[in-house]
């Protein structure tokens, strides 16, 4: 998937500007930066959901918008949930979405997520983190080979945080592609290969995730971050 010069103007106002970005399969991108920065929005036009105002968008070789859109997984901050249903009933909802049955799916993401115990009762009953892990389920349970996760951590315990990261990590090694919005630059690098900062609706910085780019990335994001806090004070 490549972004070109992409653009997107909201409200009269420049929510991505000249945004490139080639994500190639197989490969996990750190998307960070301040408040407001355009990482949801962006997330949001990789995902089709939001339309650019100009650029350009390359699927993969082969792969049709609809294709693309199949073959993603969602994690946003709404998690897509139905708290009337049980566990398993939305995870049988939302594969059913993507005209798949497959019991012995849905069992093995619930183990993956661990609420196997759960499953039968309704998400109304959930916590925050469980609901957090049932959104992260539903996200895998048509099988995609993209995510894309928005602050996934956000919310959950260290308990909750390790499944994720586990979970993260398990997908990495089997050649899943996931977009990962973070805050956390040092968590993050633990789990992708790239990481893009950005600042103001641009990707201003791109680096490798390793340790020499960890130092030149967190310097220019606590640089950055300042200046964002000096203009809202
Ligand atoms: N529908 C909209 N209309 C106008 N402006 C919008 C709209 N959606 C987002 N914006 C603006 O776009 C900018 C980027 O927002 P976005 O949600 O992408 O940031 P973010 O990096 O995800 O921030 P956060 O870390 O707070 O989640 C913000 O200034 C926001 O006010
Ligand atoms: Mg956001």
């Amino acid at each position: 998937m490549e972004l070109k010069n992409v653009n997107l103007l909201m409200n009269e106002k420049n929510v991505l500007r000249s945004i490139n970005l080639h994500w190639r399969q197989g490969e996990s991108i750190a998307l960070i930066g301040a408040n407001g920065a355009g990482k949801s929005s962006l997330l949001k036009v990789l995902s089709t959901l939001v339309k650019p105002s100009s650029g350009n968008i390359k699927y993969p070789v082969g792969i049709s918008i609809r294709q693309w859109k199949e073959s993603l997984g969602i994690v946003f901050p709404e998690t897509f949930l139905y708290d009337g249903l049980t566990g398993y009933e939305n995870l049988q909802f939302y594969q059913k979405l993507y005209g798949k049955v497959d019991k012995d799916g849905i069992a093995q993401v619930l183990e993956q997520v661990e609420l196997s115990q759960v499953q039968h009762e309704l998400v109304s009953s959930y916590s925050k983190g469980m609901k957090q892990r049932l959104s992260i389920a539903r996200a895998l349970v048509h099988y995609p080979t993209y995510f894309l996760l928005d602050e996934p951590f956000d919310g959950l315990d260290l308990a909750s945080k390790k499944i994720l990261e586990d979970l993260l990590q398990q997908m990495h090694k089997k050649g899943m592609s996931y977009v990962l919005v973070s805050h956390d630059t040092e968590h993050a690098w633990k789990l992708c290969d790239r990481a893009l900062l950005m600042h103001k609706g641009s990707i201003v910085l791109e680096e490798k995730c390793t340790r020499e780019g960890y130092l030149r990335f967190s310097n220019l994001y606590n640089t950055l971050f300042k200046e964002n806090q000096h203009d809202i004070s």
